[in-house]
């Protein structure tokens, strides 16, 4: 039996695949680790070592008068002191029938505008147990009706504020201490438009039908207070399907930010601050891999872009047709982005580009040159490839741990899991790369998600001993109401919810002891 018939085996024999200590691996190994199999069922199953406990889930009440909104993403930890926080909490987006319906009236989508933005709620550690202090001051929602400034000294489609924030993704977290939410797929809300103005895109969900926003006030990055929630769209960073923003610092002490554009052939771009604590004004850049380059996209520096762009506005609003003009290198689907503790280097998920037959994605390294993310040349190869033979797919969200391993987490998307390309892979996972010990260089699959689910915004605790991880989508690709294809968490209809996972093998991994 090769590996893969292996792995397709286990991934439909549950009773086994559950097994404390069953190993995908074909070699043995000094001092192993339990391995989990992968999985097929309707259940979220952590590897022999760990456990799970919902913190939140969708529709949970955060005060008096809000609401935990659907399709939790990605996960900042604000500490206040150690043992209280904020986490923020994105909702990325919306699947109709699970809200009010698929009909699509003005009723219908007044709820669904509630349910997407971002949430901010206090947490508190007892017993080494995190759970949400409810109707804490700090405790907030951000939705599709939030009025929000774009920190630019210019309007953008003839207005200096956005109603709203939908679409968030992943994100990043400041070093001083804000939030930084991605509006990915804006389009799905509002459809897009070229700068001629041309329909490139329809809204699938005809939010536009009731409330006729320009598609151009979506696609940013947006900064919030944990604090107070106050909330502004760094226009600075340009204007994509944004699926995270990475903050670091230049050897000059000035702020960078990785961003990518999480969409098939589109671009890897980064943010070079004139400050050191702020991201508002600076000088934007977009990859060239096969010329290890980052190109400036400010207007002056192309001649290409003077002619195309009326001013440094048009650009940052288009900024994907921008980038093509200056040579900016297609991806395969940029997705999160984080700094390796080990080396210095920059790695970027490419999740998959289904059209040039890259099913199982990989872990792009970026090496700047002179280790210095304020370098405009860099060298790139790849960190760990998708695939079988370290038996993930379509890798997505990611964090270190302070001793170099990195949490990831899966994507297979579409409906696709366990079929055609992705048969074996079972369903969508947390899985960690070990860097040091015994087990360095194995790919572990520590965790499994219910049905039709990703896990999205995998984000440690200050103190590492617990890991909050979203549980997003469960039940997506239902056939309908009443033939769900989960029913995780509670039996019913199924819930988005952000879960904490702790236990002995997470402070065995974290702490280097593997
Ligand atoms: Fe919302 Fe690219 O994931
Ligand atoms: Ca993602
Ligand atoms: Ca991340
Ligand atoms: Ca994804």
């Amino acid at each position: 039996m090769n590996r893969r018939e292996f792995l397709q085996f286990l991934g439909v024999s549950g009773v086994l695949a559950t097994l404390p200590g069953c190993s995908t691996q074909s070699s043995p190994i000094a001092n192993p680790l339990p391995h989990l199999a992968p999985f097929t069922e309707d259940k979220l199953v952590t590897v022999d070592g760990l456990d799970y406990k919902i913190l939140i889930r969708w529709g949970d009440q955060i005060n008096a008068t809000q609401k935990f909104g659907y399709n939790n993403d990605f996960i900042a930890f604000h500490p206040l002191t150690s043992d209280r926080g904020i986490l923020w909490v994105n909702h990325e987006y919306v699947t109709p029938r699970f809200i009010r319906g698929e009909e699509r009236t003005k009723a219908h989508v007044d709820e669904e505008l509630l349910e997407v933005g971002g949430s901010l709620l206090e947490v508190k550690l007892q017993d080494g147990q995190w759970s949400v202090v409810k109707d804490s001051k700090y405790n907030r929602r951000l939705d599709a009706n939030t009025k929000i400034p774009f920190a630019w000294d210019q309007k953008i489609a003839g207005s200096s504020f956005g109603i709203g924030t939908m679409g968030n993704c992943a994100g990043g977290y400041t070093p001083w201490g804000t939030v930084l939410t991605a509006e990915e797929n804006y389009d799905m809300f509002w459809g897009d438009r070229n700068k001629k103005g041309e329909t490139i895109q329809k809204s699938w969900l005809e939010w536009d039908k009731f409330y006729p926003r320009p598609p151009e006030h979506y696609g940013w990055i947006v900064e919030v207070e944990p604090l107070t929630g106050k909330a502004k769209k760094l226009v600075s960073l340009g204007r994509c399907a944004h699926e995270c923003a990475a903050v670091t610092k230049a050897k000059n002490g000035k702020i960078v930010a990785y961003t990518g554009d999480d969409s098939a052939y589109e671009h890897l771009y980064k943010f070079v601050s004139d400050s050191s604590d702020s991201l508002e004004k600076g000088k934007l850049y977009v990859a060239n891999l096969e010329k290890g380059q980052w190109i400036s996209l400010k207007r002056e520096d192309h001649p290409v872009l003077m002619k195309n762009f009326k001013n440094q506005t048009e650009i940052q609003v288009f900024t994907r047709e921008a980038a093509k003009l200056v040579g900016a290198t297609p991806l395969d689907r940029p997705e999160d982005i984080e700094f390796d503790p080990l080396t210095g280097n920059v790695l970027v998920t490419l999740t998959n580009n289904k059209a040039r037959q890259n099913y199982h994605g990989s872990i792009l390294k970026i090496m700047e040159d002179h280790n210095d993310p304020g370098s405009l040349t860099f060298k790139h190869d790849t960190f760990l490839p998708g695939g079988t033979e370290h038996g993930f797919a379509c890798p997505d969200n990611m964090v270190f741990d302070p001793k170099g391993n990195l949490w990831f987490t899966t994507d297979i998307s579409g409906g696709d899991a366990n079929k055609g390309h992705y048969e074996g892979f079972g369903n969508n996972g947390l899985f960690v790369f070990l860097r040091s010990g015994a087990n360095k260089g194995e790919v572990i699959r520590i965790a499994s998600a219910p049905v039709d689910a990703e896990f999205t915004g995998p984000c440690f605790s200050p103190d590492y001993k617990t890991l909050f991880l979203s549980v997003q989508h469960p039940g997506e690709y239902s056939e309908s109401l009443s033939k769900l294809s989960s029913h995780w968490p509670d039996g019913g209809k199924p819930k988005p919810a952000v879960v904490t996972i702790t236990g002995p093998l997470l402070d065995k991994i974290v702490s280097g002891k593997v």
